[in-house]
């Protein structure tokens, strides 16, 4: 196994082999393959940031695979009383055989991953959720077969999960088209990123929701205000209204395109309750399958 011991800090860090290699092995587990790669090992999950569905789904990957969790919560561990990152990392290596870290800052991740051996996977900053991406790209792959000439629309704030969504889509050769508003731009290291990747696709960044969602395969959303800018959220609203995922926009897609939003969502503003619920959503199979991609990490991840 390629991945066998490395880091998964970002989107960049898999190759498209290596990314088709993690979705086909997602699908085989989906499928009822048996796997205990895990037996006697501990996945330890450091949170900075509330969750639902990161937090259960990478446990219950875990426990799947024959191992076990420890929960490293910052507020009752010396973590979250400043203890260098250094100094915790260096400890936490002797005791489990990988971490999943969800922080603010894209540096505390790769600070871990620098004085680490064990394998470091970003279960969320905010700069990326490369987790989330994969549970996507799957989810995508299981609609239409294949990902080859899809074009997917992401509609809404340049945040973490655009940015994994865009390397990822040029990472598997998937179109992507991303509007957001002035101001709410991705990153330009990320687009520009994304862009030299994306050898067999194209990456569109650009102002007009219309413009994204045309005859797009795939229209995306996530929450206009994300963890850490909940003081932002009120003077956003007015700003991000015209980026709403409703019917209006749907109609623009390709007739079977389908909807996704990697949850929590905001109903009634970045996406409708009617769109979220409508015959086109996949958001609940999409949640599900963080479970089967994250097994699959961490299966590649800790193979003898
Ligand atoms: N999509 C996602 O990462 O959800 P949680 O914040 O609940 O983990
Ligand atoms: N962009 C959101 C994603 C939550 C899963 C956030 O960072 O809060």
């Amino acid at each position: 196994m390629a991945l066998t011991g490395r880091d998964f800090l970002a989107m960049t860090d898999l190759s498209s082999t290596e990314l088709m290699e993690v979705l086909g092995l997602a699908r085989d587990l989906k499928a009822g393959k048996e796997c205990q790669i895990g037996r006697g090992k501990t996945l330890g999950l450091l949170f900075r940031k509330a969750s639902t569905r990161t937090r259960v789904s990478f446990s219950v990957a875990m426990y799947q695979l024959g191992g076990q969790v420890v929960d490293l919560d910052p507020s009752v561990t010396q973590v979250g009383r400043g203890e260098p990152t250094s100094d915790t990392a260096r400890v936490l290596d002797r005791y489990v055989d990988a971490l999943a870290i969800r922080t603010f800052a894209q540096e505390e991740l790769d600070l871990f991953a620098y004085h680490c051996r064990i394998p470091v996977i970003n279960a969320l900053t905010d700069r990326e959720h490369p987790c989330q991406a994969l549970a996507d790209l799957l989810t995508m792959q299981e609609t239409f077969g294949s990902l080859a000439g899809l074009t997917l629309s992401y509609i809404g704030d340049g945040n973490n999960v655009a940015h994994s969504l865009m390397l990822g889509c040029a990472i598997a050769g998937v179109n992507v088209r991303v509007a957001c508003p002035d101001g709410f731009m991705p990153d330009g290291d990320i687009i520009a990123l994304a862009q030299s990747m994306a050898r067999t696709s194209e990456v569109i960044v650009t102002h007009e929701p219309a413009r994204a969602a045309g005859a797009a395969h795939v229209l995306y959303t996530d929450v206009w205000a994300s963890m850490g800018q909940e003081s932002q959220a009120q003077d956003r609203a007015p700003i991000f209204q015209p980026y709403q995922v409703n019917e209006a926009l749907l109609t623009l897609a390709d007739p079977k395109a389908i909807v996704l939003h990697c949850l929590p969502a905001h109903r009634g503003e970045e996406i409708t309750d009617s769109v979220m619920e409508g015959s086109q959503s996949r958001i609940w199979d999409q949640a599900e399958n963080r479970l089967h991609v994250q097994k699959a990490l961490l299966a590649s991840l800790l193979a003898p």
